[in-house]
């Protein structure tokens, strides 16, 4: 299995480094440290019971476009229910305190990925109880941005490579820390943190491998969708809903994500509600970026050192 050098330690909220920067880690590497591992298990806790997350979860789908996608009222208690059961380790659930204090961004996404995923999963296979819950554990799939430092997560100017490069890194820190904390290398919840920046065609990273796991793909597309849709540091203005959709579209013209996904987005979008397999997207593409996208923009470290110069 690959052995890769990683870039910046991998931390613990309480800042235990589990692995330091230029440590070897691969899959066979976390699972010695897990089996050594003499810490006590780690408690899990239901998640929507946590804090304040029951009550900012339903004030954040109360906002367009999330008030739409779950307005069907039956669906919407149905898909509460599921996420009520959904349980984490109680170090997991403390980094929703970081994050809400910290980047509040990163809070809200979580969050609405647990709600949106789950949604999709539930959409998409109604039947398959096992598949809907393994699709609610969208809320961890950034916890390895606690390893991230907040000037890089706020950062509002492009970023410069190797900054890019360490936040590129929190797929990887998310899967040995889910493994830590769960002392489970095959969890799924593991396995999302570390693939859903993964695409069907290869391009995506840590590892460039081809991703066509469904349950994957849907948080790695509701992942996306709530980014554009939302005010980030590096993007004055969010993306309209139209266009975040039709960025969406175009991914799957690209292969880069599955059609089925989209189709259960777009199709969620009306107030009809149609089936996600009955709905044709439309490749009509009439929305703009909005202005002052940084995003995937990176710079030079040189430049950045030559400007500080200045
Ligand atoms: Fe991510
Ligand atoms: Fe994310």
């Amino acid at each position: 299995m690959a052995v890769v050098k990683l870039i910046h330690p991998i931390h613990t909220l309480e800042d235990q480094i589990i692995f330091d920067k230029g440590d070897d880690f691969s899959t066979d590497i976390l699972r010695e440290l897990i089996a050594s591992n003499k810490a006590p298990d780690f408690p899990a806790t239901s998640l929507l019971a946590y804090g304040d997350v029951n009550n900012d979860l339903k004030r954040f789908i109360d906002n367009p476009p999330y008030k739409v996608i779950f307005s069907d009222e039956k669906q919407r208690n149905e898909i509460l229910g599921v996420m009520s059961e959904v349980k984490l380790p109680y170090p997991i659930l403390q980094s929703l305190d970081y994050f809400k204090k910290y980047d509040f961004h990163t809070y809200r996404h979580m969050l609405m990925i647990f709600a949106l995923a789950t949604l999709l999963g539930k959409v998409m296979m109604p039947d398959d109880k096992d598949s809907v819950h393994k699709a609610s554990v969208g809320p961890t799939h950034d916890f390895g941005k606690i390893c991230v430092p907040l000037s890089i997560l706020a950062k509002p100017e492009p970023l410069t490579k190797s900054e890019r490069n360490i936040l590129e890194q929190h797929t990887t820190a998310g899967y040995a820390l889910i493994a830590y904390y769960t002392n489970d290398v095959d969890s799924f919840a593991a396995r999302v943190a570390r693939e859903h920046h993964e695409r069907r065609d290869s391009s995506g990273y840590p590892r460039g491998i081809a991703q066509n796991d469904t349950l994957v793909e849907i948080i790695a597309a509701c992942d996306v969708y709530d980014a554009l849709i939302s005010p980030r540091p590096y993007r004055p203005v969010s993306y309209d809903n139209r266009t975040a959709l039709e960025v969406l579209t175009e991914m799957a013209e690209k292969k880069e994500i599955g059609w089925n996904v989209v189709q259960a987005l777009v199709a969620h979008n009306r107030k009809s509600k149609p089936h996600f397999k009955d709905f044709t997207v439309s490749p009509e593409k009439r929305g703009t970026s909005p202005p002052g996208n940084s995003y995937g923009i990176t710079v030079d470290d040189e430049y950045v050192y030559q400007e500080n110069e200045k």
